[in-house]
């Protein structure tokens, strides 16, 4: 497997990064495609990640044809004809993200049965609004042999209130509601921008799908759904890492097409550090000298809140800014194992249940780190940029989940950084 090595200590971030779609986005819009009978969907602006391939394999497992054409960031799905009611394991336990086939597969067939996904190194991410939700639809839920097996000869709408704003539970009881009988409406409905995006996609696809963006979405259920094409949004996590990249190296960036608005939450607290972030005609410019910059206490939150996919990334922020900084995760219970990694690069840091304290501002030394999840992998790799000497971080399958060429844009913007296989 392939290492990334950074040559630390001045970096100093400067020039224009472009970034890619958003994977959390593109991921329930594949699975949505399943729902068009008539007429082939295609996503445009599609990221080359490790997570699409495996959600492409997931929709072919249901002998759906997918094409996925690289050169254009382009894939074409071809879902008319008798498509299958069964996700196998080996494709499902490859990616927990892959449970949003179970709500479209139910809809369409009226009988779904999806490996149920497996854990996670960030919590223990269970499924039981996803299923609670369906149930409350009308459909009959079973769990044997590690399958979830869901039955409903029509689902019918109705309301359900979720206990949390769980995104992956709104977009699979989002899909199952548009072929539902009657009106669905869900109450503290996640508010992501990805919500709203699969929202845009299924209108589009025919479906009567209202208040995307606020805590209650209501359905109207239609018959059928159709082909149709659809720009998939930016990745407002692949924005905002380079944005605390460029404050953390005393940078000038500018993130081309990020959407300020997505990134608000993080943008006010890199402003109430003292980062000048600014809204620029094609895109958001960060300016920093870190020498300036103030500690801030951030708490995770579902959107409108603070992400917890930039958490990672800006404790590494916090590492080198002078003072003491505090972060708050409440999304998920184990998601601080970067600050273990980075402890071998010398940062001092006490974890205590969901809160973590970080004395920033000491030198940090390179050191050999591991990727422990997706965004610790970006945010060891900023921590390697400011490290002085040799970090070398390993485990890349992480990053490749949903980062495209990182290593390439940061070496574009100026760091010292760069890709081998193990071997050599
Ligand atoms: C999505 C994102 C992920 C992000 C997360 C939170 C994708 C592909 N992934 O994941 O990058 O970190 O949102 O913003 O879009 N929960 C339950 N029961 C459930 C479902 C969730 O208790 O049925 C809990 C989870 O354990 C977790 C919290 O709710 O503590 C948030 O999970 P959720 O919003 O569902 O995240 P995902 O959709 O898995």
């Amino acid at each position: 497997m392939d290492k990334i090595i950074i040559e630390g200590g001045n970096t100093r971030l400067s020039g224009q990064v472009t970034i890619e779609g958003a994977k959390n986005a593109v991921l329930p819009l594949l699975a949505a495609t399943i729902l068009a009978e008539e007429g082939k969907t295609t996503l445009t602006n599609v990221p080359i990640l490790s997570d699409v391939y495996t959600m492409n394999n997931v929709v072919r497992g249901l002998d759906v044809d997918v094409a996925f054409d690289e050169a254009n960031n382009q894939v074409t799905v071809d879902a008319t004809g008798d498509i299958l009611d069964v996700a196998p394991y080996e494709y499902v336990s490859k990616m927990r993200a892959s449970i949003v086939v179970l709500g479209p597969l139910l809809a369409r067939k009226g009988h779904a049965v999806v490996s149920m996904p497996g854990g996670c190194t960030i919590g223990s991410r269970p499924i039981d609004l996803h299923l609670k939700g369906l149930e409350a639809l009308g459909a009959e839920i079973t769990q044997t042999g590690g399958d979830i097996t869901a039955t409903a000869d029509k689902l019918k709408g109705t309301t359900i209130y979720m206990d949390f704003p769980s995104v992956g539970a709104t977009q699979n009881l989002m899909m199952a509601a548009t072929l539902a009988e009657g009106t669905t409406i869900i109450e503290n409905a996640a508010r992501e921008p990805e919500i709203v995006d699969l929202a845009v996609l299924l209108n589009k696809m025919g479906a009567k799908v209202r208040g995307a963006g606020t805590e209650t979405l209501t359905i109207v259920g239609v018959d059928s759904l159709h082909g149709v094409e659809h720009d998939v949004v930016q990745d407002r996590i692949e924005a905002g890492t380079f944005m605390v990249a460029a404050a953390m190296t005393s940078g000038d960036v500018l993130v081309k097409n990020a959407i300020w608005e997505h990134n608000r939450p993080l943008i006010s607290k890199l402003m109430e550090m003292g980062v000048e972030v600014t809204e620029e005609e094609n895109g958001i410019r960060v300016k920093s000298d870190v020498a300036k910059l103030k500690p801030v206490t951030v708490k995770t939150l579902p959107h409108p809140g603070f992400p917890t996919d930039m958490q990672a990334q800006f404790t590494a922020l916090m590492a080198v800014v002078s003072g003491e900084s505090t972060m708050i995760e409440t999304v998920f219970e184990n998601r601080f194992q970067h600050l273990e990694e980075m402890r071998r690069m010398g940062l001092r840091s006490e974890i205590m249940r969901d809160t973590a304290v970080i004395h920033g501002g000491e030198h940090l030394q390179g050191a050999p780190v591991m990727s422990t999840d997706l965004r610790a992998s970006a945010a060891l790799i900023l921590a390697g940029m400011v490290a002085d000497g040799v970090t070398t971080v390993s485990k890349l399958n992480h990053l490749d989940r949903g980062y495209y060429k990182f290593h390439e844009k940061l070496q574009a913007l100026g760091a010292t950084i760069r890709r081998v296989s193990e071997e050599g």
